[in-house]
């Protein structure tokens, strides 16, 4: 049997991370990953070039059951330090909308990183390994036993890094949870996010012939205190919405329930269209153009006729209570998704491993020695580079807790 201190299952953002920090503090560690490749998600992030922190990152970026949890970690471990590794390895990068900061090159560069780090922390990597069973012996010098494809490891401690269920033809697997299970720590019920949201295929049949679409809008769900709101771009697609603003709401977005579009979120539309009125003869789709991709509002106008009303005319030939009505619907078109593009299409995977039985200093689950980093836990970052960032910071944190649980002297 091999022996580790510490065995680290999944060689993604976090258990790279955590395994090149944790062997640089002089641990003995393996990283094992079912797949072929490691970090396969990294390289398909961010369009090929990782969109790998956001310089503006706070707990409030974040969804979990326990809002303040990702706090102490993400203070521990800041966007400035993950800039700071880059610098040292000389990856150029740059920031593109809203402090997010994407390599100059190429994702690999963020790969070549982290495998650079575990190789100066001495970290041996196996992969394609798939681990088959974990066993627990309580007081045992080496209280984990792991079997895996590649034989039986012993080791101190065991570290979940697998990640959520999103995109599950590159690697993604419910292992994190089922291990989660075995040892009755709770997982809070997961579901897919930053997703495109999809439609009644009958109800949305006016909109399919704009897939391809895009604009800037105002999206919200949700009521009062628990509404949230975003200004980003969105996109019609052939079943529904996605773009950047459909994602962030996307996560935020319950079942059954209706999500808010202000599609020219810069202008109160019934003031502009009453003053259209008095000073102009043309068509109200032509008007609209003005402020609308023209393929959108022609689709808006014909609209009309569901609603008995005759919007493909001149403006100054429109009641003002007709105008009214079609202002009012594009500031706030409400609409109710019937679905998602599920974990095919997700960037991430809400819920997870139940903060409330992990350390937020250690990430140490409440069985000793246990520790679960990454996606795998309940905190899910927006999109903009903060999933990557609770990576760094949650295996960071983690990686200094074993340092410190470990080489106790005695
Ligand atoms: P990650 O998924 O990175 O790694 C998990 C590892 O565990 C994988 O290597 C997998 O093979 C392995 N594994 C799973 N099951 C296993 C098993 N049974 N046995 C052994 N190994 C197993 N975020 C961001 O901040 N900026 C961005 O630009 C993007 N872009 C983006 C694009 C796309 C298309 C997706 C799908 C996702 C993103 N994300 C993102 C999200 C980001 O990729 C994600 O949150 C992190 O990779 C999570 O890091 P983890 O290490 O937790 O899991």
């Amino acid at each position: 049997m091999q022996k580790f201190d510490v065995v680290i299952v999944g060689a993604g953002a976090a258990g790279l991370f955590c395994a090149g920090v944790a062997g640089q503090l002089g641990l003995k560690v393996l990283v094992l990953d079912h797949s072929e490749k490691v970090a396969e998600k990294i390289r398909i992030s961010g369009g090929g070039r990782c969109n790998f922190t956001n310089l503006d990152v706070t707990a409030a970026n974040f969804l979990s059951e326990n809002p303040r949890f990702a706090k102490s970690a993400l203070s521990r471990y800041t966007p400035r330090d993950f800039i700071t590794l880059l610098q040292k390895h000389q990856i150029a990068f740059h920031e593109k909308h809203k402090g997010q900061l994407f390599c100059d090159r190429s994702a690999e560069d963020i790969i070549n990183l982290l495998l650079a780090e575990c190789a100066q922390g001495g970290v041996q990597g196996w992969q394609p390994c798939s681990l088959k069973a974990v066993r627990f012996h309580a007081g045992a010098d080496l209280p984990y036993t792991l079997d895996t494809s590649q034989g039986e490891v012993g080791c101190k401690a065991v570290v979940i890094a697998t990640g959520g269920l999103s995109i599950p033809k590159i690697g993604a697997s419910d292992l994190g949870y089922r291990v989660a299970k075995q040892f009755d720590l709770p997982v809070v019920a997961t579901r897919p996010a930053l997703v495109p949201l999809t439609f009644d295929e009958a109800a949305w049949a006016p909109f399919a012939q704009l897939s391809g679409l895009s604009l800037p809008v105002e999206i919200a769900t949700g009521a009062k205190k628990d509404s949230m709101q975003f200004r980003e771009d969105l996109l019609f697609t052939h079943r529904g919405l996605s773009g950047p603003g459909v994602l962030q709401i996307s996560s935020y977005w319950k079942e059954g329930s209706s999500i808010r579009l202000n599609l020219v979120p810069d202008t109160a539309l019934a003031d502009y269209l009453q003053q259209a009125k008095a000073t102009s003869r043309k068509r109200i789709a032509n008007e609209l153009a003005a402020l609308l991709p023209s393929r959108l509002a022609d689709t808006w106008v014909a609209q009309g006729a569901a609603l008995g009303q005759n919007w493909d005319r001149a403006v100054n030939e429109a009641s003002d209570k007709a105008l009214l009505l079609l202002a009012e619907r594009i500031n706030r078109w409400e609409l109710t998704p019937t679905g998602t593009e599920g974990y095919r299409k997700a960037e991430v995977t809400a819920g997870g491993v139940d903060t409330k039985v992990l350390s937020s200093q250690t990430m140490e689950s409440r069985q000793p020695g246990l520790y679960f980093i990454g996606e795998v836990v309940d905190v899910t970052g927006w999109l903009g580079g903060y999933n990557f960032q609770w990576a760094w910071a949650s295996a960071f944190a983690c990686a200094q807790g074993l340092a410190a649980r470990l080489q106790q002297p005695g």
